[in-house]
């Protein structure tokens, strides 16, 4: 695929406040020519293990080789495969050995170049190999730039479950170019989206009216806004995960809209429905349930759902049964002995979470269909 000219903005950086394991989100267009300046200035040298996939390799592998490069660091490529498959204890320890088989020592460096899949299971590896080594995240997907890069949470699927496995490993540095969204699918960069409605929906209603406000010139792509909305999401996410790192509490409002999101996710099979679809659909609904439960105003559930529909995303269940998706919501990792907990709106950028009785959640489905 043909690369857009590099394109220079000015760098916005968003630092992480966890202690000593503090580090910086660096986010700029252009900014992968510029990765062996980024790590050389935070004092790193040495060997560089990039984890990445065919496609994104193919895409950007060789300005990440050339920058580092320049900077005498020597860097080494590790593919996984593309998509979720990826993400199994199997390919972990296929990193591993190749740590192992290239003799890594703690100071070398592992750089996850790529989306939500490559950064988990390279985060993951790189906790692991001798009890922890330099991480960098080199964020790629619009869900990565967002989300999953930011918070420390690294793992690989066990076949009975999403990210049963797993670390919380912060990374030294998270490094994100918007101009690699230019090359991600559509499909790719909306569901993206489901995510950035949350944080303003959980936390900022400021941000919220901003997205409803440039929410076409978002999908344009436009450099301001995109790098705007990038670096809010990293604040809000950064300042979630800095009080409650483990998510023992706080922590928790980053999964409205997951209750009934991650249900129809594993009803789809992890096939037809990507995560923020599904995530699309559980905000409008968990809004909506949330207006039933005389939780919120109807406004807010308009808002909600016009957002969504702006974005490009659905919006409504598919056809099914209140059983099929009261069971599926049973086995989100959210339930506390046995209660469902679910993040629901109080008002645009206000949540609580709340333990969900079967009773009230049939009577919504049964009114809302
Ligand atoms: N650790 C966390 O806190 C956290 C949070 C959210 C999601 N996740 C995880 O993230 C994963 C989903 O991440 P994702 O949505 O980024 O999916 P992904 O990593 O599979 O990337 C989506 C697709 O885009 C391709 N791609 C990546 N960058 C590209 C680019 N610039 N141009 C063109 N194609 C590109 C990938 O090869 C893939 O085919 C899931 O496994 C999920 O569990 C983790
Ligand atoms: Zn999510």
């Amino acid at each position: 695929m043909k690369q857009s000219p590099r394109q220079n903005s000015s760098r916005l950086t968003v630092p992480v406040d966890l202690g000593q394991r503090s580090y910086p989100i660096h986010i700029q267009a252009g900014l992968l020519h510029d990765i062996g300046d980024c790590l050389q200035q935070s004092g790193l040298s040495g060997r560089v293990v990039i984890v990445t996939n065919s496609i994104v390799r193919q895409l950007y592998g060789s300005i990440v080789n050339s920058s580092l490069k320049r900077r005498e660091f020597r860097p080494l490529f590790i593919e996984v495969p593309d998509g979720e498959r990826a993400k199994t204890l199997g390919w972990a320890s296929k990193i591993i050995d190749q740590l192992v088989a290239q003799r890594f020592e703690r100071s070398d460096i592992l750089l996850a170049l790529g989306g939500g899949v490559v950064g988990d299971i390279a985060g993951f590896a790189a906790s692991m190999y001798v009890r922890g080594i330099p991480f960098i995240q080199v964020a790629t997907t619009l869900v990565a730039q967002v989300d999953s890069s930011v918070g420390g949470k690294t793992g690989v699927n066990h076949r009975l479950g999403k990210n049963l496995i797993g670390a919380f490993y912060q990374p030294k540095m998270v490094l994100m170019d918007t101009q690699t969204l230019r090359t991600l699918p559509k499909r790719e960069l909306v569901a993206g989206l489901a995510e950035v409605i949350k944080y303003g929906m959980i936390y900022d209603r400021h941000f919220f009216q901003y997205l409803e406000d440039h929410i076409e010139s978002i999908l344009k792509l436009e450099t301001h806004p995109i790098q705007y909305l990038i670096k809010r999401c990293c604040e809000i996410k950064a300042d979630v995960v800095a009080k409650d790192e483990r998510e023992s509490g706080l922590r928790r409002i980053l999964n409205y809209g997951h209750t009934i999101g991650h249900a129809l996710e594993s009803m789809s099979g992890y096939r037809k429905m990507i995560h923020g679809e599904a995530v699309g659909i559980g905000m409008v609904q968990e809004a909506d349930l949330a207006y039933s439960l005389g939780l919120c105003s109807s406004k807010v559930v308009t808002r909600q759902r016009e957002i969504v529909q702006r974005a490009g995303l659905s919006w409504q269940i598919p056809k099914m049964k209140f059983s099929e998706l009261w069971t599926a919501m049973q086995h989100d990792k959210k339930v506390v002995n046995g209660n469902i907990h679910c993040v629901v709106p109080k008002a645009i950028g206000r949540v609580s979470v709340i333990p969900l009785e079967q009773k009230s959640v049939k009577k919504w489905f049964a009114q809302s269909r």
